[in-house]
């Protein structure tokens, strides 16, 4: 959450930053500001509200250098408004800095600068930070490198800061412990920022930095030290990506871009790892550590919201076919309990922007206790990504769009390789099922592709419901989580309540919400559940409730008990998730466009959640 943007070099840096800010804008946008130093004068400007609106304000301003810093926020410490916005400016003017992240001793800090005489200018943890820097600067008669250092080792949380100072024409100092921190190195500038979107179109090449580490970046120098001030080699990695990825490529928002993708994601994610002629599946993730996980004595899946999704669908699919035990649980819960953890445990950590705070230190927690990691990643290098002992990369692409809907499908499709290739290790699946399993996975892409070429339908569906105040999402079996999914999608770009139960759990309670105005979404594809959930949709007929559901082509059933209907390709009930959730996405874009809802940045809500 936050994003942060910084450049030293020759160019002018108010342009690169505010292309940088605009691409990270899915990180927060609540307000958004820039620092920018030229000749001994710092220059702070900033805005409540979107990039665009700062880009406005700074009409007439004097935007002249080769130095800056930018961040667009997510609001924790503070409301959004301009005086909260970062960059904050230090008591004495001479240093600007933002910060991705949150200081937990701030208010024990802020305290002593405030016995001392400090006044301060926002409610934002992140100026209380800074004035401790500059405190430590002055009392110390440091170098800012040096009173950051000493500030660093006194705070508690998750922060990636960038400090400009006034009498340091050319240098950022830069450091992160919890929040990501990438720096692009071109010929003669660096460039600094949250991930490589506002790097990719300057140079490929790039330095992950890691906790602990502080970063002193000038045009011509990068030098990286950890806290205790020893020097660590830079390591330069090479950015696989396309700046195409991450721009809208014609497409209104990039969730409907990202929808639509999802053919070619999902036909990547399988792509040499998946030969359904020779019967086989590569991966290397799996294949290396291969005796780890076909004895393991259970498997903990940890992931928040929409992995957290995939994560069940996971569970069901892993016990099926591999006869270990699963178990799925909230990282945000698993962290702060005492949770048992074994020497044999395998855990699977799922996580689009591999950087999800409470699914890292989740993972910390249990790595500390001797569990195996294994990451299923979306953003390649990210923190989660690294601290796993082993892993497979969901190869979805940059996800921008809030709304999490390729990478998903790319979680499912990597994790019915995962156990695939343990069933088959292990023997617990006959040579037939998984043949026949390998060949329906293959074919996923070109169904997702069908489905999508009825787009329109699900629009036409979308306009007719778009008004409810409420929606019920039901599914049974691997469909269930589709449904917490199809509720919690709808949810963040609609602001419809919705909410997600297993059918048959609706008359434990939920059915008493269900009157003629209730639209009631049913996830009814042809599989062992179908008769029971035909059973459910007539439960609900019965109390007038408005019936949509995602049926199998040639199902007659379960149209004849529907308001609306969306049929999709028939699959096996292990893979049809892949492709019920299609619909559902779709629904969930076209009601939300329809209510005008800028779906790609919802309100309150920021893609990579770095704060617990
Ligand atoms: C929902 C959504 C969130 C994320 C969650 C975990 O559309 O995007 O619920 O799934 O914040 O994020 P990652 O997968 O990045 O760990």
């Amino acid at each position: 959450m936050c994003g942060i943007v910084g450049y030293t070099g020759s160019r002018q840096a108010y342009p690169v930053i505010l292309k940088g800010l605009k691409r990270l804008e899915y990180r927060g946008y609540d307000s958004s500001g820039v620092a920018l130093l030229k000749d001994g004068e710092l220059n702070v400007y900033k805005k409540k509200g979107k990039v665009a609106e700062l880009e406005e304000s700074m009409i007439g301003n004097n935007i002249d250098a080769q130095i800056g810093i930018g961040h667009t926020r997510w609001a924790t410490h503070g409301e959004p408004s301009d005086r909260n916005a970062h960059p904050h400016s230090s008591a004495s003017g001479k240093l600007a800095m933002i910060h991705n992240g949150i200081i937990e001793n701030y208010a024990l800090i802020k305290q002593d600068l405030i016995n001392k005489g400090y006044e301060f200018k926002s409610d934002t943890d992140t100026e209380v930070l800074l004035n401790f820097i500059e405190d430590i600067q002055q009392n110390n008669n440091s170098t800012l490198e040096e009173a950051v250092r000493i500030a660093l080792k006194r705070v508690t949380g998750a922060y990636c800061i960038l400090l400009i100072e006034q009498d340091n024409p050319d240098t950022i100092i830069a450091a992160r412990k919890g929040s990501p921190l990438v720096i692009g190195i071109g010929k003669g500038e660096h460039f600094l920022a949250s991930d490589a979107s506002p790097i990719i179109e300057y140079t490929k090449e790039v330095v992950y930095v890691n906790d602990y580490e502080l970063a002193i970046v000038k045009p011509d120098e990068l030098i990286l030290k950890n806290l205790g001030n020893e020097k660590i080699t830079p390591y330069i990695t090479k950015l696989d990506m396309e700046l195409a990825a991450i721009e809208k490529g014609g497409y209104d928002h990039f969730m409907i871009k990202e929808i639509f993708e999802q053919p070619s994601t999902i036909f990547d994610c399988l792509r040499g790892r998946l030969d359904a002629k020779e019967g086989v599946i590569r991966m290397s993730g799996v294949d290396k550590h291969i005796d780890q996980l076909i004895n393991a004595n259970r498997i903990m899946i940890l992931a928040c919201g929409t992995s957290w999704h995939a994560g069940l669908i996971a569970e069901y699919i892993i016990e099926e076919l591999c006869r270990i035990p699963v178990e799925v649980e909230y990282a945000s819960e698993f962290r702060y309990r005492n949770p048992i953890v074994n020497k044999g445990d395998v855990i699977i950590a799922i996580s689009q922007s591999g950087e999800t705070a409470d699914t890292l230190v989740a993972l910390e927690k249990a790595k500390e206790n001797g569990a195996f990691i294994f990451g299923v990643v979306n953003a390649v290098g990210s923190s989660i990504a690294r601290i796993s002992n082993a892993g497979a990369y969901t190869h979805a692409g940059p996800e921008i769009g809030v709304a999490s809907t390729k990478a998903f499908t790319g979680q499912l499709a990597v994790l019915m390789m995962v156990a695939l290739d343990i069933a088959k290790h292990k023997g617990t699946i006959s040579d037939e099922r998984y043949k026949s399993l390998l060949l329906e996975l293959e074919e996923v892409p070109e169904k997702v592709n069908a489905i999508l070429k009825n787009a329109e339908d699900i629009k036409k569906i979308a306009e007719k419901y778009k008004d409810a105040s409420d929606f019920l999402f039901l599914g049974r079996g691997y469909n269930f989580p589709v449904a917490l999914e199809g509720a919690l999608k709808l949810k963040e770009i609609s602001y419809i309540h919705a909410e997600g139960y297993p059918a048959a759990e609706m008359k434990h309670g939920p059915i008493a919400l269900v009157d003629e105005n209730l639209p009631v979404v049913f996830i009814a594809t042809k599989d062992m559940y179908h008769e029971k959930i035909v059973s459910n949709m007539q439960e609900i007929k019965a109390r007038k409730g408005k019936i949509i559901s995602i049926v199998t082509e040639g199902d007659t059933v379960s149209p004849g008990l529907s308001n609306d209907f969306f049929a999709i390709p028939p699959a096996d009930e292990l893979i049809a998730p892949i492709l019920t959730v299609i619909p559902l996405q779709l629904l969930s874009y076209y009601v939300g466009t329809a209510k005008g809802i800028d779906v790609d940045k919802p309100r309150n809500l920021a893609k990579s959640v770095t704060v617990e």
